[in-house]
């Protein structure tokens, strides 16, 4: 049984199961670098209203710093007996220092360090996130340029439309990760880190202590941490209640998730044999142990899979929410693990899909193949009988017929002749229709929308 921050008011020791059962260490020990930046702050702070002597605070300062240094450079073993990462520390520091130690924990309380801890954990990751978007986003530019020159057919429930750009196809997911980073840009833009909670009514540090305890921190420290802003708390009971921010954060994971997870659905139904577009790269594909044919899709299929997963760990921490009276409360410890879950899950999918689209061949052959459809045209031929004046409805029937008797008599439209055609509208002749029924007629025609990439703005 680890040393616990508490335990003068308790005649019986805790319960062996139930103490295992309450612990948090096994997964909060993430927040260790975050939970030393508290404690830093707060010995800053204690020393500003005089609770510390000058020697005394820069003892456990370089103490933290040297704990610091272990988690930096992968030596911090947390004592998986410690109830969370903030006991954890503590009792570190007190190994260290002895009975200095005991002063640490004046005036602030967990309630405060977790979710100074967990702020921070969210802005930390989300810029790396960042990173890795911005790398899939020129990723996606690559794929998009290497195929410039490649018409494909586009898709409205699942069947055949009009014939697009390859462009325009890769610069639809390039929008909507566009989005995703915008979305997380600003949700990091304005989360402020507070302290100074205390348990939940506030502490006896006056807010200059703690703003002068923060600068000195920044001032120290402001290479490693770059723009993230610790603050005094404003509302001290809002902050140690709040996990608005792990549902906020989860949330733009999760849309993040939906859109890597419907590109891969994208991706697996091209590469079918159905279909043929897309060859995948085979270093993230698998065999099948009993049919040697096989390559299966799995790196696609996982990522849509996740999806599960990522949107359970946003219902579970709101679920969680949901009925807890203010202000702090055990269960919000169950936060946790579904940030930390989310937040791995989408970093590997960044990483593992920039490098598979790099590796994605497409297949001129099978793409030309379903370009001859001429129902893809279809949409073309009756907007150029409206440029010929004829409503649209009625141009739509007139080609709707001739598609229909195509089919029915199986003759292609370009094999028809023109007094057949005539049949249909006078104004249709087998010369224009060999124009129009082109892809790249189809595609040049669009003139609302952009063929281009956007430009990808590095940040
Ligand atoms: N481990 C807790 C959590 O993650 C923080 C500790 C607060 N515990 C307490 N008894 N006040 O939420």
């Amino acid at each position: 049984m680890g040393k616990k921050l508490w335990g003068g008011r308790f005649k019986r020791k805790i319960n062996k199961d139930f103490d295992r059962f309450q612990r948090s260490i096994q997964y909060d020990c993430k927040l260790a670098e975050y939970d030393i930046y508290h404690s830093i702050i707060h010995v800053a702070a204690l020393r500003e209203v005089g609770l510390l002597s000058a020697p005394e605070a820069r003892k456990l300062t370089s103490t933290l710093n040297d704990i610091f240094d272990e988690v930096k450079e992968g030596r911090f073993k947390p004592n998986p007996n410690s109830e969370d990462i903030h006991t954890d520390i503590q009792n570190r520091v007190a190994k260290k220092v002895g009975k200095l130690a005991l002063k640490l924990q004046a005036l602030r309380s967990r309630n405060d360090q977790v979710v100074f801890d967990e702020k921070w954990y969210c802005y930390k990751e989300g810029i790396y996130i960042l990173s890795l978007l911005n790398v899939l986003l020129s990723s996606l530019n690559h794929f998009g340029n290497r195929y410039r020159t490649f018409y494909v057919p586009g898709y409205t429930h699942t069947q055949r439309a009009q014939v697009i750009s390859f462009l325009n196809y890769t610069g639809a997911f390039f929008c909507m990760f566009e989005r995703d980073f915008e979305r997380i840009d600003s949700f990091l833009k304005k989360s402020t880190i507070y302290i100074g909670s205390g348990a939940l009514a506030g502490t006896a540090i006056s807010k200059s202590a703690y703003s002068e305890a923060i600068r000195a921190f920044l001032e120290k420290t402001k290479s490693r941490l770059r723009q993230s802003k610790p603050d005094t708390v404003v509302n001290s009971l809002d902050n140690v209640s709040s996990r608005d921010f792990v549902v906020e954060f989860l949330s733009l994971l999760s849309i993040l998730q939906m859109h890597l997870s419907r590109m891969a659905e994208d991706f697996i139904l091209y590469s079918t044999k159905e279909f043929g577009f897309f060859g995948l790269p085979e270093e993230f594909c698998t065999g099948s142990s009993l049919m040697p044919h096989k390559k299966n899709p799995d790196f696609l299929e996982l990522v849509r899979g996740y999806t599960g997963v990522v949107y359970g760990n946003l219902i579970s921490v709101l679920t969680t929410m949901k009925g807890l009276p203010l202000t702090y409360n055990r269960d919000m410890q169950l936060d946790k693990e579904p940030l930390f879950s989310s937040t791995k899950i989408i970093k590997d999918e960044l990483k593992i899909m920039t490098e598979f689209i790099s590796g994605i061949k497409l297949n001129s052959e099978a793409i030309h193949k379903v370009l001859e459809d001429e129902s893809l045209y279809a949409t073309e031929l009756a907007e150029f009988l409206v440029f010929k004046g004829v409503p649209f409805s009625e141009a739509h029937t007139i080609v709707g017929r001739l598609i229909r008797y195509s089919e029915d008599k199986k003759i292609t439209i370009e094999k028809m002749s023109d007094k057949l055609l005539k049949t249909f509208h006078k104004k249709l002749s087998k010369t224009d229709l060999k124009k129009i029924m082109n892809p790249k007629h189809a595609v040049l025609s669009k003139k609302s929308t952009s063929r281009k990439l956007p430009k990808i703005k590095i940040k």
